[in-house]
Parts: structure tokens; sequence; C-alpha cells
């Protein structure tokens, strides 16, 4: 396949030329980063199924008549920069490429200094018309992150709608003083608030019917003898409808206004509805396959949100485990995932004459 890398870094390789086929292209993919610790298929198998369904193709002597891409979209996770499908946002204009240069990883380094790092010019980020254009379609093959195959007794699932979703920074001040000597009434510990703010967040999900999750806190300065000055929670919020979604965010700043915390909304997607017709077409393919939500983000979503027909194929995850070295998928519904997309691929992209 002829690889092109887009200026986010974003890598594309074809089969066909995007430039001279008239009409844009039959694309799928996933991305390849993952979470701290996390699992070998969120991600690679959308990738890898995508390289074996071609293989398929090739082997089976088919030739498309549209082109036909793989795509692998960078840091989808958002593990380093915190934000979530950072490849897909920039490239659609959802994320804004200033803001995108001025993330900072844990250690301050900015995106932009990340990316010269590695040759690349971050002056030229921004919105990417060229390339989303070269995109007639995108069906993104993913795992499962939850058990409704498991239940319906499906290997394969076609995904219709993705829930709202964010991120969002907690500042929480304190004072910091000695562990030993500061009287309980004299103290105003930063720990003790992010502690507020974390249970906070269960029970608005609880209350709206979302979830809400701190999964990563930073305390200075971190020592055993020292009162916190300073705590820094990052929240990740979902629900299915955005007001349920709002509503679970605002009762989380309202719980934590009163310790004078900073709350910042660092992303925001809303929910994703799949093309329908495409959502249909794929279900009919795959033998009337189960159609499903999902509460995890991608960059299906994402582009679907800038106006790209997207869908998505789920494949059975056998315990539900995500986002942890346990997330696991049998590899009969590997496969099975993999001879459902070259299915979709040759459906979309026609035999060439
Ligand atoms: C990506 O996996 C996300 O939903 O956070
Ligand atoms: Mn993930
Ligand atoms: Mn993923």
């Amino acid at each position: 396949m002829d690889l092109i890398e887009d200026r986010m870094g974003n890598q594309w390789g074809w089969w066909g030329d995007p430039e001279v086929v008239a009409t844009a292209g039959v694309v799928t993919g996933s991305h390849l980063d993952s979470v701290p610790d996390g699992g070998a298929f969120d991600g690679p198998l959308g990738v890898v199924s995508a390289l074996l369904a071609i293989d398929q193709l090739r082997s089976d002597g088919f030739t498309p008549r549209r082109p036909i891409a793989i795509v692998n979209f960078v840091d989808e996770e958002g593990a380093r920069f915190g934000i979530s499908c950072l490849g897909s946002r920039v490239i659609t204009g959802a994320l804004s490429p200033d803001k995108a240069r001025d993330l900072r990883d844990a250690e301050g380094v900015t995106l932009a200094e990340a990316m010269r790092g590695v040759g690349r010019q971050p002056e030229h980020l921004g919105p990417d018309p060229e390339s989303l254009g070269r995109i007639g379609s995108f069906i993104e093959l993913h795992i499962e992150q939850g058990r409704a195959l498991i239940d319906l007794g499906q290997a394969v699932g076609v995904g219709n709608r993705l829930w709202a979703h964010g991120r969002w920074r907690i500042e929480i001040p304190g004072e910091a003083n000695h562990a030993g000597t500061t009287r309980l009434s004299d103290r105003r510990d930063a720990m003790i608030g992010c502690a507020r703010a974390v249970l906070a967040a269960r029970v608005a999900a609880e209350t709206h019917g979302s979830l809400a999750t701190v999964g990563k806190i930073s305390i200075q300065p971190g020592g055993v003898n020292a009162i916190a000055r300073s705590a820094t929670a990052w929240l990740d919020a979902r629900a299915s409808g955005e007001t349920a979604l709002r509503s679970t965010v605002a009762q989380i700043e309202e719980e934590v206004a009163s310790l004078d915390a900073v709350v910042t909304e660092e992303s925001w997607t809303p929910q994703t509805a799949f093309d329908d017709a495409l959502v249909n077409r794929l279900a009919n393919l795959l033998d009337g396959a189960p159609v499903m939500s999902s509460g995890a983000g991608h960059d299906a979503g994402i582009l679907a949100n800038a106006g790209v027909p997207a869908a998505m194929i789920f494949v059975r995850n056998p315990t539900g485990v995500s986002h942890s070295p346990a997330e696991w998928a049998d590899p009969e519904d590997c496969y099975a995932g993999a001879a459902a997309l070259a299915t979709v691929l040759a459906e979309f992209a026609g035999a060439a004459q």
C-alpha cells in the first residue's frame, strides 16, 4: 500500500490512488497507541484486522474500483497530552491548532516541542480537508468494551451511536504544612478536597445515570509527612445524552466550588449518531449483526461529528474488560471480525471491471 502521512502524523496506507480515482475511498483502521498499562486490542485490533482483510481480498484476486485505505490515527487515547482522539480532532478542526500545539505532558513538554523532536513541523497542524476529502466512508473495527455481544451470543456487532464524553481538569488549592505539628482544625489539605471531588463524581454519576471517573490525580508536593499544597484531579465523564452529561459535571462543579477549586474543560465531544444508511447497510451485509451503542470514544465518532459518513464494527470481548492488560478477544472472533471487514470493504469499494 502507498503510505501517506498527513500533517498531524496520521498514517494512511492506500490501495489504489486516491488522487486518480474520481470517487472517494473506503477507509478503515483505528489507532495503535494505548492507555497506561492498557490492553493489546483497543486500537491495534482495528489496524491489524484491516491488514488481514486486505490480504484476504488480494488472495481472492479482488481489485477494488474505489481506492481503499487503512488509517492509523495518532494519539487516540490522549495518554500523554490529555486530549483523546488528537489525530482526528486536529484534522477535522474539532481542536484548534493553537490549542493542540500548546498541550503539555506531565514533564511540561508541549506537543509542538514533542513533534519537533521527532522531525515534524507543528506549524503545519490544522484542519485537513484534503485528507478528509479522500474518505467516502469510514468503518472502524474495534474490540467491544463491554458485554453486549457476549450476552447476545454474537461475534460481531455494528455500532450506531457513541455517548457524549469529555474531560475536565480540577485544580484544588491547599496549604503546605507539617503533618506532625499542624492541628487538624488549622489545615487546608488539598488531598481532602481531592477526595471530595472524587466522591462527588461518583454521586453525580449515580444521580444522572451517567458515568464519571477520576482515574488520574497529581498531588503537590507529594511528601508522606507534608500536607498537600495542591491537587489536580482529571475527570472523565460520559452520558448517553448531552443534558445528562452537562448536569453531571455541573453537580461536581457545585460540590468543589466550596474548595475554591478551578474546573477547566479540556475536551468535549457531543454524542455521535453514525450514518443510519451506513449502519443498516453494514448490519444487512453482516447477516443481521446486532446494532449497538458504546460509551467509549473513537476516531470514527470525531469523523462522523465532522460530517464524514462513518460507522463501526465491534468484535466480542469475552469479559468486557478494556483499558487493562486483561483485555481479550478470542482468535476465532478476531478472524470473524477481519472476515466481516473484508466483506464490507469489497462491497463498498466494488470490484474493478
Ligand atoms: C477511548 O478509549 C475512550 O473512550 O476514552
Ligand atoms: Mn481506548
Ligand atoms: Mn480505541
